[in-house]
């Protein structure tokens, strides 16, 4: 994947909270995504026990295939391939070797519910438990997962394996992301951050271009000379003080969803503590090199005026980007460890939050070398379970994840 320079912009000014209604009925498939640029292929998947439950509605009459793959390629894949023939549902589990050959699965383990056919579409719906005790499947966990996807006009039985041709591609990304319960009232204030003037606002054919947001909050005495201007990350252009904007404090990538806060949570905005500057970091992809693109994607930010219990904030942990932080030439692999010790959160949160901090999300951050990222935590010298991890990290997919249930973290030892 090659990605184009990022762009960041600062804007002066506020920054979000967003707000919750009741909750839903529970959904069969509360999840969903859509795979490809051309809005042709849809993904919606749901926890069924130790299952997992997917749906595909694919733009076409022939056969569909999916995938897991620990590349986003062909090669060692987990793959399921199924449609409808002449009136017949059909799905085949199916692993390709690591020369791409595909390879019909002698345990089946994608079990099929139910597939249609109409003028336009095929749908097929079928299962599969997180962890099949195959070798040649991929087991499922809270880690990134690459997803691949492909469709072919014809039917697997008059195509073959017919090459899919264009139609295929791959998406990060997380399969056991809990549910959310909150849904976005339309009638709340928003207002945009676009790169001309919290939910992503792709502009209307972009959707592939841009890659991934990040949102940083600055210095709160930055120049008024330096606002309003975008400018090319790191280039020796970019003012200093952009240096200053380090927290991550909204990220959404392509495959993401937009990201909101539970219901008794919010950030605070307009008070003189809170952020008065931030930065919009834009990763654009644009693999075809193609010329003279220019694009005004952003975010939306929604807030409510009525105030939230809580006030969120973001706690940093891990190493800091430095200089000094090499990775020796030729390691098959390198582990960078960060601490927040006791005494640094008894420091932060001592006076402010004796009874402790409540994590509800975790975002796992790294640049282009990192493969996988563990968040842990520590209890009177006792390890309790991770916070969050990704064993197949992927920089262009980075997300807050909410956690199942939230944490506490308490700046003093407890006897
Ligand atoms: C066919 O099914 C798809 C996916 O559910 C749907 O979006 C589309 O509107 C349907 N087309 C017709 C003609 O019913
Ligand atoms: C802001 O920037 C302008 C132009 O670079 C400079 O003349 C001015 O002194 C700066 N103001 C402050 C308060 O630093």
């Amino acid at each position: 994947m090659r990605r184009l320079r990022p762009w960041a912009l600062v804007l002066g000014g506020l920054l979000c909270a967003a707000a919750a209604a009741a909750g839903p009925p529970p959904r069969s498939y509360p999840h969903s995504a859509v795979l490809d640029g051309a809005a042709a292929y849809r993904l919606r998947w749901g926890r069924r026990g130790s299952a997992l439950a997917f749906r595909l509605e694919v733009r076409t009459r022939g056969y569909v295939g999916f995938g897991l793959s620990a590349s986003g390629g062909m090669a060692s894949a987990d793959i399921v391939v199924g449609g409808v023939e002449r009136g017949q549902p059909y799905l085949q589990d199916y692993f390709t070797d690591e020369n791409r050959v595909l390879k019909k699965d002698p345990q089946q383990d994608y079990h099929l519910e139910y597939a249609m056919e109409n003028s336009t579409h095929t749908i097929l719906a079928f299962s599969r438990e997180l962890h099949t005790c195959d070798t040649n499947d991929k087991s499922i966990t809270e880690s990134t997962v690459r997803v691949i996807w492909a469709y072919h006009h014809k039917d697997m039985g008059e195509a073959g394996q017919n090459y899919h041709g264009s139609n295929r591609g791959t998406k990060s990304l997380r399969l056991l992301n809990p549910e959310k319960e909150e849904v976005l009232s339309a009638s709340l204030p928003y207002f945009d951050l676009t790169n001309k003037d919290v939910e992503p606002l792709i502009q209307k054919g972009h959707e592939n271009l841009v890659h991934h947001i990040l949102l940083y909050q600055c210095s709160s005495n930055l120049n008024d000379s330096v606002l309003d201007y975008g400018h090319e990350c790191y280039h020796p252009n970019m003012p200093d003080s952009f240096l200053t904007c380090e927290t991550v404090i909204f990220a959404w990538a392509i495959g993401g969803e937009g990201f909101t806060y539970p219901p008794h949570v919010g950030l605070s905005i307009g008070t003189a503590a809170d952020p008065q500057f931030v930065l919009m970091e834009v990763h654009y992809d644009n693999p075809s090199y193609t010329e003279g693109l220019i694009d005004n994607s952003g975010l939306r930010l929604i807030y409510t005026p009525v105030i939230r219990k809580y006030d969120a904030g973001v706690i940093e942990a891990g190493l800091w980007v430095s200089l000094f932080h090499n990775i020796p030439p030729g390691m098959p692999e390198f582990v960078s460890e960060g601490h927040c010790t006791l005494e640094c959160l008894e420091e932060a949160l001592g006076a402010e939050r004796p009874s402790g901090i409540h994590v509800f999300a975790v975002l796992l951050h790294a640049h282009l070398a990192g493969r996988a990222i563990r968040m842990r935590h520590f209890h009177n010298g006792e390890e309790q379970k991770l916070l969050a991890y990704d064993d197949e990290f992927d920089f262009n997919f980075q997300e807050f994840q909410y956690l199942k249930e939230e944490r506490t973290i308490l700046p003093v030892r407890q006897s």
